[in-house]
């Protein structure tokens, strides 16, 4: 029987599904905003926790969820795209991917972060809509309108390279980032994770949502409404 060995840690696994819905239901509830701009802003403050959460995790997590294990050095990146051993399975994300994950990461929090400057023109605005100069909330919101799209390039690459590697290399990626095994005999015991750190996680995961409530609510400025 081939043996299991923990790669992706719980944490990591909820943080990747409920971000992937967070961002479809951003999406959705942007596309029909004039029914659902408030539920938009609410997800979008989820968004942000999440993103509070994997950044840190990225420093205090399980070995495979850190940014200083796979974020590639140039180097390895070349090398990788030059030859390599596409065909081995790679035990946490490979190069190409691992760049995937950070421009995922940083189109979110451009996205999620100029949501809290703007406004939809009609009742609903972000918390500190008002609070900066009128020429860089037209940037805020240049950035909310446009940067969704790159994100739609990303996530359509991002599933398009899951299932070329399902298809075409037979290594089923999703299985793992549901289960958080691997079964490959090439991998080894010491590739694997101890265990998933959940009580750190809980703790992070609860200041994050301090954070975010602190951010949007009482840090937020009290904006003055002028009505003609
Ligand atoms: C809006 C949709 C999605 C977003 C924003 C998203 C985002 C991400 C991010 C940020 C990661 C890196 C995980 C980490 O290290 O934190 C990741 C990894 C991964 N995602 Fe998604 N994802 C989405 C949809 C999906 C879907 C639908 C699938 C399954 C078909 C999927 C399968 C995976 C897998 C297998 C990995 C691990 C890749 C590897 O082995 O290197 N994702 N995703
Ligand atoms: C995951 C994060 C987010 C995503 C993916 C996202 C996506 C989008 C997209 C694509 C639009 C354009 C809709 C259109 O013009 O048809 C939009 C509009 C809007 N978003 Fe977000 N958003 C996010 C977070 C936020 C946050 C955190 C806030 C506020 C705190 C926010 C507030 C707004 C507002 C007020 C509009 C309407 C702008 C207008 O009508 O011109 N968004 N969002």
């Amino acid at each position: 029987m081939t043996k299991k060995h923990l790669i992706w840690d719980l944490p990591l696994r909820i943080f990747h599904w409920s971000f992937a819905l967070t961002i479809l239901g951003s999406w959705y509830t942007a596309e029909n905003k004039d029914d659902y701009i408030g539920l938009h802003i609410q997800l979008g403050y989820v968004a942000l926790g999440l993103l509070v959460f994997r950044v840190l995790w990225g420093f205090i997590g399980p070995k495979h969820a850190r940014f200083s294990q796979f974020i590639p050095s140039p180097k390895k990146l070349i090398a990788y795209l030059k030859h390599s051993d596409h065909d081995k399975p790679i035990v946490g994300h490979n190069p190409l991917g691992a760049l995937m994950v950070i421009l995922m990461i940083v189109l979110i929090t451009l996205q999620a972060v100029s949501g809290l400057f703007i406004n939809d023109d009609v009742f609903s605005s972000g918390p500190y809509y008002g609070s900066i100069s009128n020429e860089l909330e037209k940037v805020m919101s240049f950035i909310h309108h446009n940067s969704f799209n790159v994100m739609i390039g990303a996530i359509v690459l991002h599933i398009s390279a899951i299932t070329y590697y399902g298809l075409v290399k037979k290594q089923n990626l999703v299985l793992p980032m549901i289960t958080g095994n691997k079964t490959d005999p090439e991998i080894k015991d010491s590739d694997a994770i101890p265990n998933s750190k959940l009580l750190l996680a809980v703790i992070v995961a609860i200041i994050c949502a301090a954070f975010v409530y602190w951010l949007v609510i009482i840090n937020a400025p009290v904006v003055e409404e002028y009505f003609y």
